[in-house]
């Protein structure tokens, strides 16, 4: 069967109390990952139609944020969300199937749980299956009240109490899946007949009632799951059980997790078995990290492909690469597709931007190479340096195999050192160098011998 997505997130996000009006709620992030793709993410593995998402208050970064990823729906004004799900009608309207409907601002939803729902909808043959959940403290949701038989029968809002209903424990959390033609059908039917005056989705229930339509409810396990991000402490509380749940997975696969209270490890990360990783650690967005690594303490790793038997420890390192057997900082830098092959060392200090390092090139401190490709074995001294950047524009520098760059040379790109050549220590080289060729460029060093007492004589006179 069709089943599509409509995920919630117009909502303006006042609790937030950010200066920045462009980013919406679900632009917040957790652990690198914007809240609004952590519910893309959980509900992609189940959608086999479209996604829709709704988007409202910094509409226009929501949009950027879910590109490729789903359609997107304009909610210009917030008037409930029955009201948002109405303004996807141009989109989903005419499809076939069933609709899961999900909240953009509530990360922890897992695709199991997801999967217990839709299970428990198509076993009951349901038209309508709502996610219910028992926290320990109901207050500010909508209450699930349910027949003596044990049916749903209607939500309602805390705002909307009366009696005792807000003793009722089962809360609504605000996730459904429901068959496509009739939520579009009843939705026609609501109306704002509430405190806040708002077009309530929940009202759906009791329409669905009223058409002798089967209604369901399934009961998260784990309350947390339905946890919503309204304000930083919320979003903190949030990221603490993910960081957890994340760290548990890898510690579970093999992966060594000295410190998991200060480890944070984002989503997509994958890290193979028998690495270790020290305290203070961050490994975020596309990084995958091979076996039998020592990563950290105190490392920063993003979008980083980290091959086998690596060390890496004390490193800032993003959008790169390193190979197998490679010995990476302290206090390293690699930015900008950054390549290093096996066997190589990446010492103290040690900057790489746009650089290709091959097998076994070694810079052990001090240095800074950029746009620059380094054949195999070739040394860089400390301080050695490539000149990339005239202001303007920013050159190539290509190294042969087997060359010895002495220190604090500094190297002047556009430039071509040949293979088996040695750089003087402390030149300026901006001339092509072939190979197996000796360059100096400094000026050449004088000894007055005795000059140092004549010296010595004129500091006295003073
Ligand atoms: C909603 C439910 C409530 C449930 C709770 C779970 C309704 C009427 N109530 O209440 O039963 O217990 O979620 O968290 O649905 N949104 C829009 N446009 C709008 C209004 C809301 O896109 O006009 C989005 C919000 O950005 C948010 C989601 O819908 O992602 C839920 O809205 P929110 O205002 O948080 O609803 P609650 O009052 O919490
Ligand atoms: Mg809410």
């Amino acid at each position: 069967m069709k089943r599509n997505a409509i995920i919630l997130a117009a909502g303006k996000g006042t609790r937030m109390k950010s200066l920045n009006q462009e980013v919406s709620k679900v632009g917040f992030e957790i652990l690198g990952k914007p809240l609004i793709n952590w519910v893309l993410d959980a509900a992609k593995p189940h959608i086999t139609g479209r996604t829709v998402v709704i988007v409202g208050f910094g509409g226009n970064h929501t949009s950027k944020l879910v590109e490729g990823k789903a359609e997107i729906a304009w909610q210009h004004e917030q008037k409930g969300t029955g009201h948002a799900i109405i303004q996807t009608a141009p989109l989903l309207e005419k499809e076939k199937g069933d609709t899961l409907i999900l909240s953009g601002d509530v990360p922890l939803i897992t695709e199991q749980s997801i999967s217990g729902l839709l299970n428990l909808h198509s076993k009951e043959k349901n038209d309508l299956t709502i996610l219910t959940a028992k926290p320990d403290n109901p207050f500010g949701y909508g209450r699930v009240l349910r027949a003596p038989n044990g049916e749903v029968t209607r939500i309602v809002e805390q705002k909307d109490l009366t009696g005792n209903e807000g003793d009722i424990s089962e809360v609504n959390a605000g996730m459904y899946v429901v068959n496509n033609k009739k939520l579009f059908q009843e939705l026609k039917n609501l109306k704002p007949n509430n405190k806040q005056g708002e077009l309530y989705l929940t009202d759906i229930i009791g329409l669905f009632k009223e058409r002798g339509y089967k209604v369901g409810a399934f009961v998260l396990a784990n309350p947390d799951e339905m946890l919503g991000t309204n304000d930083r402490a919320q979003l903190a509380e949030a990221a603490e059980l993910l960081k957890k749940r994340i760290n548990l997975m890898h510690m579970l696969n093999g992966v060594t997790i000295e410190d998991p209270n200060n480890t944070y490890i984002g989503p997509d990360v994958t890290i193979g078995q028998d690495t270790i990783i020290s305290p203070n650690t961050t490994i975020l967005g596309n990084s995958n990290i091979g076996v039998a690594n020592e990563i950290g303490p105190n490392t920063y790793l993003k979008n980083m492909k980290v091959g086998d038997y690596n060390t890496i420890i004390y490193s800032h390192l993003v959008d790169s690469e390193i190979c197998n057997n490679v010995k990476v900082g302290p206090f390293a830098r690699m930015r900008q597709s950054a390549l290093v092959k096996d066997e190589s060392r990446i010492g103290n200090f040690v900057e790489l931007k746009s650089t290709t390092f091959h097998e076994g090139v070694k810079a052990s401190h001090l240095a800074y190479m950029g746009d620059a490709e380094l054949g195999a074995h070739t040394n860089v001294g400390a301080g050695a340096i490539t000149a990339n950047y005239d202001g303007v524009h920013k050159y190539k520098t290509i190294v042969g195999e087997h060359v010895f760059i002495g220190t604090n040379t500094t190297l002047v790109a556009p430039l071509h050192i040949g293979e088996g050549s040695y750089l003087a220590a402390a030149s300026i080289i901006n001339k092509d160098v072939p190979k197996d060729t000796l360059a100096i460029a400094r000026s050449r060093q004088e000894n007055k011998e005795g000059y140092a007492n004549v010296i010595r004589e004129k500091q006295k006179k003073k």
